[in-house]
């Protein structure tokens, strides 16, 4: 029998490839474990039975292979909850969780039933997360992939936030009149011919999560063109980008009429997130006017 300091010199080794190979390590073992990490530091002379020993092997060479950590643990920690992932959803980014301080940011303030829509839900993460931190936000959630939908439910149940209307839809279209005070959306927004789609976790991930046409902005167009007819007066869209397409998002916004557009930085210093506001009052042809009451 090895020890669990034994084991994990062993799978670090393996792990020549991985740019973060002692934590992988540390993660498996823990799973296959049903440990948290701190356990296997404090108890590194322990030794490991042959049947976890095996299991933990197999992860160990399936991400040696290059499968995510997140796939191979079946979850994965955001904002405050933890989500289950399969690799029918992307995996949440710590980027990410910018989308949704934003979101709460434009919540703070506001009547608590406020409207919140969350396009491209995948996982669910980011609808569950303002939802578990806004309890008397109305949020809803839209996908476009039925296997995606499902997690993104199951999730919802999981976390117990089944209060969160988790719709099947292609971005805005098939949302008729509906208004929402804030719209948030992590799109798919890289380019179909970026290498770094050859690299890392990205090779996993389902492609339409990830890439968003020829220049990647195909998706951060149509959602660009298509919310104001779905913001409500004053209303926040905020949508998450590649650090080098703010300044393109925020001409799509400025086309589009919204006013205070700017973007955001992540923690890495990387522009990330870029919002606007809907004006106050609907001036004389707005896209859909007439069509469609505000509320
Ligand atoms: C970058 S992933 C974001 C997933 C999740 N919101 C997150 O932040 O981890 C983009 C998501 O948009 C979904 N999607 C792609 N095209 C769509 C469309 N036309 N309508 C709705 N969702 C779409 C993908 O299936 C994927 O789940």
């Amino acid at each position: 029998m090895t020890t669990i300091a034994e084991t994990l010199a062993a799978a670090r080794e393996r792990l020549v490839d991985s740019p973060s190979a002692a934590a992988d390590a540390e993660i498996l073992l823990a799973h296959v474990l049903g440990r948290e990490r701190t356990w296997l530091r404090a108890w590194p002379e322990r030794a490991i039975d042959a049947g976890r020993g095996a299991r933990f092997d197999e992860l160990i060479a399936r991400r040696a292979g290059g499968e995510p950590v997140a796939y191979l643990v079946g979850h994965r920690a955001f904002h405050d909850i933890d989500v289950m992932v399969t690799p029918a959803v992307l995996i949440p980014r710590p980027e990410t969780e910018l989308l949704v301080e934003t979101a709460l940011g434009a919540l703070r303030g506001r009547d608590p039933e406020t409207r919140v829509l969350d396009l491209g839900t995948g996982s669910g993460c980011v609808a569950l997360a303002i939802a578990r931190a806004c309890p008397d936000a109305r949020v809803s959630a839209i996908e476009r992939s039925p296997e995606a939908l499902a997690i993104a439910r199951a999730n919802a149940e999981r976390l117990g936030l089944e209060r969160v209307e988790i719709i099947s839809g292609d971005w805005l279209q098939g949302l008729g009149g509906r208004h929402f005070d804030i719209i948030v959306a992590n799109p798919p927004y890289v380019a179909a011919h970026d290498p770094h789609l050859q690299r890392g976790d990205l090779r996993f991930e389902p492609r339409a999560a990830l890439v968003g046409g020829g220049d990647g902005l195909d998706a951060l167009r149509e959602i660009a063109t298509g919310v104001l007819p779905h913001l409500a007066p004053e209303g926040v869209v905020a949508v998450e980008h590649g650090h080098d397409q703010g300044a393109r998002v925020r001409e799509l916004f400025t086309t589009e009429g919204l006013a205070d557009v700017e973007t955001l930085t992540d923690f890495a210093g990387h522009p990330r997130v870029t919002r606007g506001r809907a004006p106050a009052q609907r001036p004389a042809g707005w896209p859909g006017s007439g069509a469609r009451a505000w509320r």
